[in-house]
């Protein structure tokens, strides 16, 4: 079996990502979405919130093993036999720290880091920026697959409420 894990914290999933996903699929017999926990950053959404919406979102892919973890990623892949990484690069700007981290991973484990060029529809897009837009009213729902824009909206509701 030829294993690969996209990573992340996925709070929550975006239309980007599930680009990611989908082209990983295609390539690896199982694809691992693992989603990190930092324990230094309060999300948006709890970690089986986020696992929940990755359920749905990648429901129609036959392939997907989603798991959470706390530690380092090179860890969830060793105790797995998972050889490769798979990143979405967006821009030049995301590439500096992408290389650190996967050179800092190979050093630690050997494990490989594969890059898949994001589509140009999704280059600007974040987690972040999408909280942010929605927390001010904006409309993302071009940006995320439809039962989590349902669910962000929601859940901002809830918030000011
Ligand atoms: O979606 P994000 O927050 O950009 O994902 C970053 C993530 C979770 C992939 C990265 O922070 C990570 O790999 N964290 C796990 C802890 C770890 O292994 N740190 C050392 C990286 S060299």
């Amino acid at each position: 079996m030829r294993r690969a894990v996209c990573p992340g914290s996925f709070d929550p999933i975006t239309n980007g990502h599930l680009d990611i996903i989908e082209r990983a699929s295609k390539l690896y017999d199982v694809v691992h979405v693992a989603v990190l926990i930092n324990k230094n950053k309060q999300g948006m959404f709890t970690v089986e919130e986020r696992i929940e919406l990755i359920r749905e979102t990648t429901a129609h892919l036959g392939n997907i093993e989603i798991e959470t973890h706390l530690g380092l990623l090179v860890d969830f892949c060793r105790e797995r036999g998972i050889p490769a990484i798979i990143k979405g690069l967006r821009a030049v700007s995301d590439f500096d720290y992408e290389l650190q981290m996967a050179q800092m991973n190979h050093g630690l484990t050997g494990v490989e880091t594969l890059f898949v060029p994001t589509s140009p529809t999704y280059s600007f897009l974040s987690s972040s920026l999408v909280k942010e837009v929605a927390s001010y009213g904006g409309d993302v729902s071009h940006l995320l697959p439809e039962g989590v824009n349902r669910r962000l909206v929601a859940r901002i509701a809830e918030r000011n409420a």
